[in-house]
């Protein structure tokens, strides 16, 4: 008799602190991160029934140094994976602190017609108690549910739509809110519970093109920063931004994202420092340093709005957009 071949899931390592070691035996504070392999994680825990898993290291960091170099690198792994006929969905160990920039970007640009796990953990492989062995058990039984599709991060219990959540708590194990947008759903004792509909990725026309936007993000993305409006914001940090840039060598200033007052306001300083390096080139798009709203677009506008996304994840936009890879123009 021939034996079925079981699907397959996928998991791809980066690195944080789900992988982190090195500390002193069971401290939870003090590690390195990216230090185990996403094999010796995985080998840990048994598959969901039905499926089989299979490992690859695409990277081994501290997701704070995220560089466009993984992002490029995680993309192409992710398509890989999710061109295969037999993989039922793709599992990826990440660190928690931007966690969220990856699941906006990978929301952005992948057409996932199948389950993409983004899961985590807040204390190292090595504590006494950790939490990653939990969440990834957690994850892999999400990307093993039958018709689970699109970009989602899954913690403590808890599951994300890719584009919405973002890290709010420094130390809590719990450390992600999707905001207004809620929550797609719970992992209970192994079950999937969902309370949302899975999150429909909403395509570029670029996403089908899967080798276009591979050979984009392996150039080098166009210099985007962020620059925050707080009391006496006097916009010199804009001015020092533009003046770098214009040195020898120095790699242009193609866009800013404010991170405005409320809705997506900053001071005159600010606001005149913006409009001079909008007058040089400069692309400039509003967030807002609120945690939760969209930026509403007003009368008085001198730069368009980045709607509901967060400073983080309107850099990423920006940059998406001046590569030729967005949705288009800012929301506003
Ligand atoms: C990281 O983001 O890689 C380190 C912190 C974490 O995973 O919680």
């Amino acid at each position: 008799m021939v034996e079925e071949k079981k699907p397959v899931l996928v998991v791809l390592g980066t690195g944080g602190t789900i992988s982190g070691g090195g500390n002193r035996e069971g401290e939870n504070l003090g590690y390195t991160a990216g230090l185990v392999s996403v094999e010796t994680l995985v080998g840990g825990l048994p598959a969901p029934s039905g499926v089989v898993l299979e490992t690859r290291q695409v990277a081994q960091i501290d997701s704070k140094n995220m560089s466009s170099s993984v992002w490029r690198d995680l993309f192409e792994a992710a398509v890989a994976a999710l061109n295969r006929p037999d993989v039922q969905g793709v599992v990826i160990t990440h660190g928690t602190d931007t966690l969220e920039e990856t699941g906006f970007l990978l929301s952005s640009l992948l057409q996932a017609d199948k389950p993409v796990v983004l899961t985590c953990a807040m204390r190292p492989a090595t504590a006494a108690y950790p939490d990653g062995p939990q969440n990834l058990a957690d994850a892999l039984q999400v990307a093993a549910c039958p018709g689970a599709r699109g970009v989602m991060a899954v913690c403590a219990g808890r599951i994300h739509d890719g584009q919405h959540f973002s890290k709010v708590h420094t130390y809590r194990l719990d450390p992600f809110d999707s905001g207004e947008a809620g929550v797609i759903g719970y992992v209970e004792e192994g079950r999937v519970r969902c309370v949302r509909p899975w999150p429909r990725s909403e395509p570029t026309e670029h996403s089908r093109e899967e080798k276009t936007v591979l050979s984009t993000l392996g150039k080098p993305w166009p210099r985007v920063e962020i620059v925050l409006n707080h009391a006496q914001a006097d916009g010199q940090v804009v001015t020092a931004l533009l003046w770098a840039s214009r040195q020898d060598g120095a790699e242009p200033l193609a866009g800013l994202v404010l991170a405005g007052t409320g809705n997506g306001t900053c001071s005159e300083g600010l606001s005149a420092a913006l409009s001079q390096a909008s007058e040089c080139g400069v692309t400039v798009w509003r967030a807002s340093r609120c945690c939760q709203g969209a930026v509403l677009p007003t009368s008085l506008d001198l730069f368009p709005s980045a709607g509901d996304l967060p400073p983080v994840k309107a850099r990423i936009a920006l940059a998406l957009h001046l590569m030729g890879l967005g949705r288009g123009e800012a929301v506003g």
